[in-house]
């Protein structure tokens, strides 16, 4: 057995490692080296499937918000390796995107012009460019490479139509508060769709699903915060949020615990019978190990492995 199997295999050694990763991670965030491989989704797709994966990512939206298209100002939360969902909406009609990333996600730059180019190809998106298609020369698109979703929102001065995020919120280090400034920034009228994955990303994939909720606060807090590992913050903070944001919207759920199918998005009293028993099954099967807070959670919502919120500012 290699080492790797010998550290995932015990849950202590997997979390020694993840504080020397994180130590890391903050170490090189210090010396502002920002390139990451998370976010390189693209990187392992043929051009068709990378087609596939965004017109997914931007229909997702489309029918989260219950919109037929973009328009005015929108802001993407860590696009990752491509800027093909902000085209997307630049092409229905946005009439700017702002990119905002913590970290820079590897990419290959011939490979990416490929996407560029069959997207304009196929949607007749030549007039968005500044010459041949690619990421660079992407009009009415401001990329802000290196900042944190913590910290543009509450520096930028900008409002938005829309702000839009895909696996993302779950790797923020204080998502709640950045969720408040994102509200301030919302335009009267504007809608946040965040579609969160609360799955621990293969931290500890040899062990049960639950048991990133084991550990004390601080020992996760030094795990993860530097490296962007996911950040514990469950359904039941993002409907506590909802509640005293003054916006109007709501909250569905797109994944189980223990569950490996991907659910249509959907309130939990809508979802298949089958499936929430397994998932229910799957929280009693951890609930005497997980630390205090956790242990104060309903069932029900430490079952939810996976949501959407969709938030609404009224027009005043
Ligand atoms: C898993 S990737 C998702 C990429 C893309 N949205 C998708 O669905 O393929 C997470 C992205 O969020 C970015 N990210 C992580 N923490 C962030 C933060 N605090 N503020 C802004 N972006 C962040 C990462 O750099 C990465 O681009």
């Amino acid at each position: 057995m290699n080492m790797r199997a010998i550290i995932k295999r015990s849950v202590p050694l997997t979390c020694a490692y993840y504080l020397f990763d994180d130590w890391r991670a903050r170490r090189r965030l210090a010396a502002g080296q920002l390139e990451t491989n998370s976010g390189a989704r693209h990187a392992k797709l043929d051009i068709d499937a990378s087609l596939a994966y965004v017109a997914r990512v931007y229909g997702d939206y489309l029918a989260y918000g219950g919109l037929q298209h973009f328009s005015g100002s929108v802001a993407e939360i860590g696009p990752g390796d491509n800027f093909a969902v902000a085209l997307r909406c630049l092409g229905a009609g946005a009439d700017h995107v702002h990119a905002i990333d913590r970290w820079v996600s590897r990419r290959d730059a011939e490979a990416q012009r490929r996407i560029y180019g069959a997207l304009s190809e196929q949607l007749n998106l030549a007039h968005l460019f500044d010459g041949a298609p690619g990421e660079d020369t992407i009009r009415s698109l401001t990329y802000h490479a290196g900042q944190p979703a913590e910290t543009f929102f509450c520096t930028c001065g900008l409002h938005f139509d829309a702000i839009l995020s895909r696996a993302v919120m779950e790797h923020l280090y204080d998502p709640l508060t950045a969720l408040d400034d994102m509200a301030n920034c919302l335009a009267p009228g504007g809608i946040m769709i965040h579609r969160i994955d609360l799955r621990d990303h293969g931290m500890f994939a040899d062990h049960h699903p639950l048991t990133l909720l084991t550990l004390s606060d601080s020992m996760h807090r030094r795990m993860t915060r530097g490296a962007g590992r996911p950040n514990r913050v469950l359904i039941n903070d993002y409907r506590d949020w909802l509640e005293r944001s003054g916006l109007t919207g709501e909250l569905t759920v797109s994944r189980l615990a223990g569950v490996s199918e991907e659910l249509d998005s959907a309130p939990w009293t809508a979802l298949d019978k089958s499936a929430k028993y397994r998932a229910l099954a799957c929280v009693r099967a951890i609930r005497p190990r997980l630390s205090a807070k956790f242990k104060a959670m309903t069932d029900e919502d430490l079952a939810v492995a996976g949501l959407v919120l969709v938030a609404r500012k009224n027009i005043a």
